[in-house]
């Protein structure tokens, strides 16, 4: 099939590489020239692992363009809206991009009937609005009475940053919102390899053991984008949820991490996503609670429990400050290493990074920050320059004179540090992610959360 995706962050890169690994000829359109002068010449805008080398396999078949023309939307079959959804500062959603993105795809639609495939998380029902924004984009285009033929689907896309490949080629599910018959069919179609996994597997992501089939849920728009929302925030409510309960542990003298074994091992309740520590942060969880909360409010309704799980998130990252003030007692003048500052492993991204809160509060209270990250120092020293911390390359500068350590991301190479070679100091494991026993044999006197 055509395809065409508007917008390059991770969704579409990933949804782009995927699809035209699976046959389809794909263009990616992005408004932003310099992200379509990287992917011509075959790189990422976004650091993913796997994305450029599976670009690599695909790029005769992928096609890059800021332009609209070239995309020649009369000949697509199906357009992905891609963008970005931004929070506003009343958690709202910023839906600029949509609308953009929507009234573009009317002025160049042709006669042919195309199926638009909202994947950017918008407040729930936006699919409705984007319909309602391209017939009236397209009528103040057509004065000639004609009648677009078109219809705006949603599929929500689960993938994880880190993982994003692996999750789009091996999906736990894959929903369609849409009433349209014939949409629901151009879809199955499009998604059918993915459905039926019946597609020989990129050399560097084999296929999970067992995997035969991916089950697909079509429902009504409204609910594919409540799915959405409902699980990002089932997660972060996970994650909040045994925070709290580490906070107990901590008091009572238990281990968080006994204790989310012990729970998680309950098939009803499952393993994922129960590790303690410094909470969520990136792109999703703190934004779409945010418009959940936000939607809820347009309709006089009020969700304690997701707001309680946003609150008790963001107070993790107050907690791990607190923890290193209680071991060091005076904070001001003290060097304290920061290890990672990324919002997870295997990514770049800063967004909402409990990084970025735990520097601040170090340097209000009046600490010296310098901190390493193994790919996130361009964009950190590109966003937060003027935060106050010293970015270091090298995590030996990061390490030299500190006072005091705290593990912000588990990125796996701080476990493989040459420990014994680092005069030992207060540890706060942010992730409790390091060799406890081992540090703690070494002189380091290591402050878990929740431990
Ligand atoms: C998330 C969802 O997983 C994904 O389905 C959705 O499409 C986008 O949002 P992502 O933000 O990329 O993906 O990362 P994820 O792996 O879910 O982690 C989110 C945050 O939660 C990270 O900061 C991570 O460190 C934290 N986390 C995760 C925990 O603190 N504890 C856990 O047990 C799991």
């Amino acid at each position: 099939m055509n395809v065409l995706i508007i917008g390059t962050g991770y969704v579409g890169m990933n949804t782009g590489v995927v699809l035209t690994y699976l046959g389809n000829r794909v263009t990616c359109l992005d408004v932003n020239e310099e992200k379509i002068a990287l992917l011509k010449q075959g790189k990422s805008p976004v650091f993913e692992p796997h994305l450029e080398e599976t670009l690599q396999l695909v790029r005769e078949n992928i096609k890059f363009t800021s332009s609209y023309a070239e995309a020649d939307i009369p000949n697509t079959d199906v357009v992905f809206i891609t963008v970005g959804t931004p929070s506003l500062p009343d958690g709202n959603a910023d839906l600029r991009y949509v609308r953009q993105a929507a009234e573009s795809i009317a002025e160049n639609l042709g006669e042919k009937f195309t199926v638009v495939v909202n994947k950017s998380t918008v407040p729930i029902g936006s699919g409705n609005w984007v319909e309602a924004i391209m017939h009236e984009h397209f009528q103040n285009n057509h004065n000639n009475g004609e009648k677009p033929d078109f219809n705006v689907v949603s599929s929500p896309e689960f993938l994880a940053q880190g993982s994003a490949m692996h999750d789009s080629f091996y999906p736990d599910r894959i929903v369609v919102g849409s009433q349209c018959e014939r949409s629901v069919e151009r879809l199955q179609e499009l998604f059918g390899p993915l459905l039926r996994q019946d597609f020989p597997a990129p050399p560097a992501l084999p296929r999970p053991e067992g995997l035969t089939e991916v089950p697909l849920l079509v429902c009504d728009l409204t609910s594919a984008e409540m799915i959405k929302y409902a699980a990002n925030a089932f997660l972060a409510l996970k994650i909040s949820y045994v925070n709290e309960i580490g906070r107990l542990a901590n008091k009572v003298g238990a281990d968080i991490q006994a204790v989310s074994k012990g729970i998680g091992l309950d098939k009803r309740i499952g393993n994922r996503f129960l590790n303690a520590g410094l909470g969520w942060g990136g792109s999703c969880f703190g934004k779409d609670t945010a418009a959940l909360v936000a939607t809820a409010r347009d309709y006089r309704l009020e969700m304690p429990i997701i707001e309680s799980a946003r609150a008790v998130n963001y107070s993790q990252r107050v907690l791990a400050v607190d923890l290193l003030q209680e071991k060091l007692k005076i904070l001001k003048g003290k060097h304290v290493a920061l290890l990672g500052f990324s919002f997870k492993p295997n990514t770049d991204d800063l967004r909402d990074a409990p990084s970025i809160d735990i520097s601040k509060l170090l340097i209000q209270r009046g600490a010296l920050v310098r901190a390493h990250d193994p790919v996130a120092l361009t964009n950190a020293r590109s966003h937060y320059g003027n935060l106050g911390v010293v970015f270091c390359d090298e995590v030996g500068e990061a390490l030299k004179d500190a006072e005091a350590i705290v593990l912000v991301t588990e990125w796996p190479e701080y476990r493989d540090l040459d420990w014994e070679s680092i005069p030992p100091v207060p540890i706060i494991d942010g992730r409790n992610f390091l060799d406890k026993d081992q540090l703690e044999g070494l002189g380091f006197p290591v402050i878990g959360i929740g431990r």
